[in-house]
């Protein structure tokens, strides 16, 4: 289902000789003994989430999916990035779906939410506000001036028919105010962290109203957890991307940039950043992730990338089909010299642009590159990355004695901007 090619990543070591090392955290992982375990639901997740609140997500889907012409995704961090990532990724930027979703409570932007509040005034709008904590300043501040946008359009009953609460099964300010208000809440189970939550109703809420089939997410993300559950280097994909990025930054490199090919993928990239950063940056340690969009960015950060300081590996999320594709036309006058690809496939240039830069790199720049491989941009294959990229940061994080569950470095700036905003402390 996915391959990881390592032919460009001028590796100097072999990951098999990592063989031991990892045999001894593969059993860490699954017998959840390492730092952070109370955050492991993931590990198994494909296997004993909640099938009766999976049922009812569906179920609610379907009930709101025609009152939402607008979809309104209230979250920040881990409580944002996974649906977004998962929509684009799935349906594409200019899909044909007649809804529109719209993330908020991402942001202090006053003009950004000000924008918002005025290109949803005319449209019938569905409001999914999800808050692990329900304490995130961004989110909660965003969803006061929703809750009032919403109150005032359609008053507090239908509110309770619109408005959509994913937070804490017990605690927190959100949770109360939705059990207040009525409105209908799902879970973000305890033992899986922000960046971990998108398989859980953090994700699958706003996944399942866009139309997503989230039954095939979750079938990828078990085929994953099955196929993965192997600390034998030469079957288990993830772990050789872990050790390989190891390996890389022991040869000097401490920046991972991700690259794709594909737009839609774009916030596939920034929830990466956002589980490898997190995960890793920690104690001093950790590879800083990046990311570009190729071909885009060969045309502004590719000469930096060929010439530039040798700071960086590259990896490469390749896609074996696209979602859509079209033939380059014939020009019988050939006024722009393109008649060189009369009748190729759009996305054969797009391979083979991969396939020159990936020379140019490695080659010519001497810049690693390794190469992940996925079949599709559909839902399997969503849930099945979302294990692949859990489970390695796992590995990578441990082979560091990292902690890759907490984000304590975080908590900083909140304590800084609360006390320059003058918040009560109790
Ligand atoms: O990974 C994390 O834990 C964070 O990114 C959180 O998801 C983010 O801060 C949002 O937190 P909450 O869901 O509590 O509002």
């Amino acid at each position: 289902m996915m391959k990881l090619d390592t032919t460009h990543a001028l590796l100097k070591q072999s990951i098999e000789s990592y063989q031991d090392k990892v045999n001894q955290l593969h059993k860490v992982i699954f017998e959840r003994t390492g730092a952070g375990n109370d955050y492991m639901g993931w590990v198994d997740w494909a296997d004993t989430y909640d099938k009766a609140e999976f049922a009812r997500i569906l179920e609610v889907a379907n009930k709101v999916k025609d009152k939402a012409e607008v979809l309104l995704v209230c979250g920040i961090g881990g409580s944002y990035l996974g649906a977004r990532a998962a929509i684009e990724m799935i349906q594409g930027l200019y899909s044909d779906n007649k809804r529109e979703v719209i993330f908020i409570g991402n942001t202090f932007s006053s003009t950004y939410v000000s924008q918002v509040l005025k290109h949803i005034q005319d449209k019938s709008v569905v409001l999914n506000v999800i808050s692990k904590s329900g304490t995130t300043t961004e989110t909660a501040l965003a969803f006061r001036v929703l809750r009032e946008f919403m109150e005032k359009k359609y008053g507090k009953q239908e509110c309770k028919e619109r408005i959509i609460a994913t937070t804490d099964k017990a605690r927190g300010t959100l949770k109360a105010l939705a059990d207040k208000e009525g409105y209908e809440t799902f879970v973000i189970p305890d033992d899986i962290g922000g960046r971990y939550s998108v398989i859980t109703p953090v994700g699958l809420v706003p996944m399942a109203i866009m139309g997503i089939d989230i039954q095939q997410v979750m079938k990828g993300l078990h085929d994953a957890y099955v196929a993965l559950n192997t600390a034998d280097l030469n079957k288990n994909p993830a772990y050789q991307y872990a050790v390989a990025r190891r390996i890389l930054q022991n040869q000097g490199y401490d920046v991972e940039m991700f690259v794709a090919y594909e737009p839609q993928l774009a916030m596939l990239a920034e929830w990466w950043k956002q589980l490898l950063g997190e995960s890793e940056g920690k104690d001093g340690k950790g590879i800083l992730p990046d990311s570009a969009n190729f071909s885009t960015d060969l045309h502004s950060l590719g000469q930096f990338i060929q010439e530039g300081k040798k700071v960086l590996f590259e990896t490469i999320l390749e896609v074996e089909t696209p979602t859509e594709d079209l033939l380059v036309p014939n020009d019988e006058e050939n006024s722009d010299q393109m008649n060189y690809l009369t009748g190729k496939s759009y996305d054969w240039v797009n391979k083979m642009a991969c396939k020159g830069t990936i020379e140019a790199h490695e080659v010519t720049g001497g810049v690693p590159n390794l190469v992940i491989t996925i079949p599709d941009m559909k839902e399997y294959a969503f849930g099945y990355l979302c294990y692949f990229f859990f489970l390695a940061t796992a590995m990578t994080c441990y082979m560091i004695d990292i902690n890759p569950f907490n984000q304590p470095g975080v908590e900083i700036y909140k304590k800084n901007m609360f006390r320059l905003l003058g918040k009560p402390t109790k």
